[in-house]
């Protein structure tokens, strides 16, 4: 799937291209964000969503990257990639991969307020969390299941509304990677979020977290519902939804907020 780098062709890309090592994005202009956002569009948002919404991994429209925020991670991330992942290299000139930033910045700024705690009460919305079984489909530092996203920095990446509506409607903007799929064999069906998929075989883990792979051409069918394999939780009270998400706006990164559990 990835190639891996070839260091000499690199190399020449460095010597070709005018000595530029900046660490500040040097364009700001209209015209270069237009520029950066139509190639944006042609190579990154197959993975990342038109607006950096969705991914297969990680989104964008967030005011924290994991990776890191300063211009010159940034810069890093997109012009290597992320090895051991999906995120490619982008073979191109520095100063497209500058002009992509600004898309990528204009994707932060609408990802909405910042996540207020209140009202809601953090510590009730913990208990809450352990009560309604979220750990077993997401982790929280180290403990929980890996069906749905690592929550350990939700605090950060999404504003109070993105929250509710990832509670309320889960289904709504469901990132590339946590696809469900159902896969039917023999009267069986397997469903889970699928890994992936090529003309022959389909890989899913399923809800209790077995990885199967399938051949197509001894399954009966295999679906792709559009629905999230996390349940709605529209039914929670008012209140109990603001504990809940006063407890999620806590969660910002290692060692902070609620990350023990
Ligand atoms: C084949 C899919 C794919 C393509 C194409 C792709 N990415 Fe990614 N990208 C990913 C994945 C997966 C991750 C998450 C890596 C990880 O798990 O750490 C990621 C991570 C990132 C991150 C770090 C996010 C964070 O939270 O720190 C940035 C920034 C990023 N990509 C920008 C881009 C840009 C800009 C492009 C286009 C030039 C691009 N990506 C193209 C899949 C892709
Ligand atoms: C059966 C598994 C399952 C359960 C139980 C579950 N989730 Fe999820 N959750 C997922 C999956 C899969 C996704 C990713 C797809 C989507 O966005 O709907 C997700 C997405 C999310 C997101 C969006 C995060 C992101 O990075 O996109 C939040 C927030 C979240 N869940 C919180 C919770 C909370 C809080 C609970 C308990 C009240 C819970 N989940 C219960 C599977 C689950």
């Amino acid at each position: 799937m990835m190639r891996a780098a070839v260091p000499l062709l690199i190399l020449a890309a460095a010597l070709a291209a005018p000595a530029q090592h900046r660490d500040r994005n040097p364009f700001s202009a209209p015209a270069d964000f237009q520029e950066g956002l139509r190639l944006y569009r042609l190579n990154c948002g197959v993975c990342h969503g038109m607006e950096g919404k969705s991914g297969r991994g990680a989104r964008l429209a967030v005011r924290k990257h994991r990776h890191g925020n300063s211009d010159a991670e940034l810069f890093r991330i997109i012009q290597n990639g992320v090895s051991g992942t999906e995120m490619p290299g982008l073979w191109m000139d520095e100063d497209s991969i500058w002009r992509i930033l600004l898309a990528v910045r204009s994707f932060e700024v609408n990802a909405g307020e910042a996540c207020v705690a209140t009202p809601g009460d953090a510590s009730a919305g913990r208990q809450l969390y352990a009560a309604q079984g979220c750990a077993g489909c997401h982790t929280i530092g180290p403990e929980g299941g890996r069906l749905g996203p690592d929550l350990s920095a939700v605090g950060l990446s999404f504003s109070r509304e993105q929250l509710r509506t990832a509670l309320a409607k889960p289904s709504q903007d469901i990132g590339a990677r946590y696809r469900t799929v159902v896969v039917r064999q023999g009267g069986k069906a397997f469903r889970g979020v699928l890994l992936n998929e090529d003309a022959y075989s389909v890989h899913l883990l399923d809800t209790s977290e077995n990885l199967r792979s399938f051949l197509k051409s001894e399954v009966d069918a295999v679906e792709k519902p559009g629905s999230s394999l996390m349940p709605a939780y529209d039914g929670l009270s008012e209140a109990d939804m603001d504990h809940l998400l006063a407890y999620l706006c806590t969660l910002r990164g290692a060692g902070q907020g609620g990350a023990s559990q």
